[in-house]
């Protein structure tokens, strides 16, 4: 459903993968919007879909052996899926950034800092080398880093310094939209906070809209306004981050919260989900949760669910969730 509002949306996305002769379903029918300055948190295991996700917005998919099936990426009304490769490198960068998940391996080892950040400045603006490498020492600056290190080389740098650096280049050409993939995944919890301090202060500096994909539901509440839960390549619960917090519903995102331990309260065990998220190459019939749900019936196992309002005013794929009586997305 086209929204007036939303400057960004991803309609009823399909990619899969294909190895050793098996087609892996890695996401299927996925559909978000984003407004201009919003943060969607996207939420899940590991497997669930989120790096292909974005990967299929940027269109950085391995050539062979993936494919985005069907479904449509509209950036302002522009279908990213039918531009050619030349329109879409005009894109990457400088409309749309990614903070990739491995920030220690994003980096050229051989290259000045400085000089990484300069060359990405230089390849979206049409600025001399010399404006390229003000912007350069600018960008360091403000993600605290001082200018006079600009000569020197990765291995110099910390991993939180590092992180720094990848997000001072996804940010170098003002993206409207930002993805960053598990951006403080491999950082310690001090350098953490201050790198989600950094994106918030930067957010807000730039109005950049920004995907989050994280495992860390703490991080979604820090930085995000909205939630999308997925699980096996689906989106199964959707809102607000109040909504969602308050309220969740989906039997996977109750078993997410539940897993979180709760300092308050005398307990010896976590919580975990019990087994596993199912095989991507052999999806089951039904919900896709349904092997792993306390709430599950017949019902569940038989038929594909869609995803409903709930009385809540979110949205959620299971049909033991009492629905409003128009239904629809949110
Ligand atoms: N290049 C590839 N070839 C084959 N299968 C792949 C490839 N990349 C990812 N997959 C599979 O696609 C599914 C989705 O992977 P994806 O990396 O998008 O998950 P994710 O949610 O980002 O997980 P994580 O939290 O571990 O980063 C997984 O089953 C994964 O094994
Ligand atoms: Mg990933």
């Amino acid at each position: 459903m086209e929204n007036p509002k939303s400057f960004f949306e991803i309609n009823d996305l399909v990619v899969e993968y294909y190895a050793d002769g098996e087609v892996v379903h890695a996401v299927n029918g996925v559909s978000l919007r984003l407004r201009p300055g919003q943060s969607l948190g996207l939420v899940g295991e590991t497997g669930a879909g989120k790096t292909t996700i974005a990967k299929s917005v940027l269109r950085i998919l391995p050539d062979r052996g993936a494919r985005i099936c069907s479904g449509g990426i509209k950036l302002n009304g522009t279908d990213l899926l039918s531009l050619s490769e030349h329109d879409m490198r005009k894109i990457r960068g400088n409309d749309i950034a990614m903070i990739f998940q491995d920030p220690m391996t994003a980096l050229n080892p051989v290259q000045r800092v400085g000089d990484q950040i300069a060359e990405v400045v230089k390849i979206h603006s049409e600025c001399s080398s010399l404006e390229a490498e003000e912007k350069a020492k600018e960008m360091l600056e403000m993600v605290g880093i001082p200018a006079d290190r600009y000569k020197e080389y990765p291995h110099q740098f910390s991993g939180g310094m590092k992180q720094r650096v990848v997000i001072a280049i996804a940010l170098a050409c003002n993206p409207h939209l930002l993805l960053a993939d598990e951006p403080t995944t491999a950082l310690d919890v001090t350098i953490q906070a201050q790198v989600l301090d950094m994106i918030e202060d930067l957010k807000r500096k730039y109005n950049t809209a920004m995907i989050m994909i994280t495992h860390d539901l703490g991080i979604v509440a820090t930085v995000c306004d909205e939630v999308a839960i997925i699980y096996a390549g689906e989106i199964v619960e959707y809102g607000t981050k109040e909504e969602i917090f308050e309220h969740p519903s989906h039997p996977y995102t109750v078993g997410l919260f539940d897993a979180i331990p709760n300092m308050n309260e005398d307990e010896e065990w976590l919580h975990p989900i019990e087994g596993m998220p199912p095989d991507p190459t052999n999806l089951p019939a039904g919900c896709a949760f349904g092997p792993r749900c306390p709430r599950a019936t017949a019902e569940c196992r038989e038929k594909k669910i869609g995803l409903n309002r709930t009385e809540d005013g979110h949205v959620c794929r299971c049909i033991h969730i009492n629905k409003t009586a128009q239904g629809g997305e949110v």
